[in-house]
């Protein structure tokens, strides 16, 4: 289990993780607002599916893609939250766009 070091309120913002509503604190990583909220997979491999999720939460390991925005394989460990910002957790290998 995961629980905030705090539970103030304060500057709170709401995002969306695939459609569903998930409530965020201003300046916390994408990674660390999903954590909070229970999401722990945030993507699968392109080869066997396997569920991959933070590990180094510093922009190292690259297991923390997800697409935001529409922008996909973003280092949620990296990004900050803001309102209303749109997160899709990623399944298998990303299509190559032309
Ligand atoms: S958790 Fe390792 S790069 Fe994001």
């Amino acid at each position: 289990m995961v629980r905030r070091l705090s539970d103030a309120a304060d500057a709170a913002v709401t995002i969306a993780v695939d459609g569903l509503s998930v409530p965020a604190r201003a300046g916390e990583t994408v990674a660390a607002a999903l954590i909070a909220a229970g999401f722990w997979a945030f993507r699968t491999t392109g080869v066997s599916g396997s569920a991959r999720g933070p590990y180094c939460m510093m922009g190292v390991c690259f297991d923390c893609l997800v697409a935001i925005d529409g922008v996909g394989s973003r280092q949620a460990c990296l990004v900050p939250v803001r309102e209303g910002m749109r997160i899709e957790t990623q399944r298998g290998r990303r299509p190559v766009r032309p």
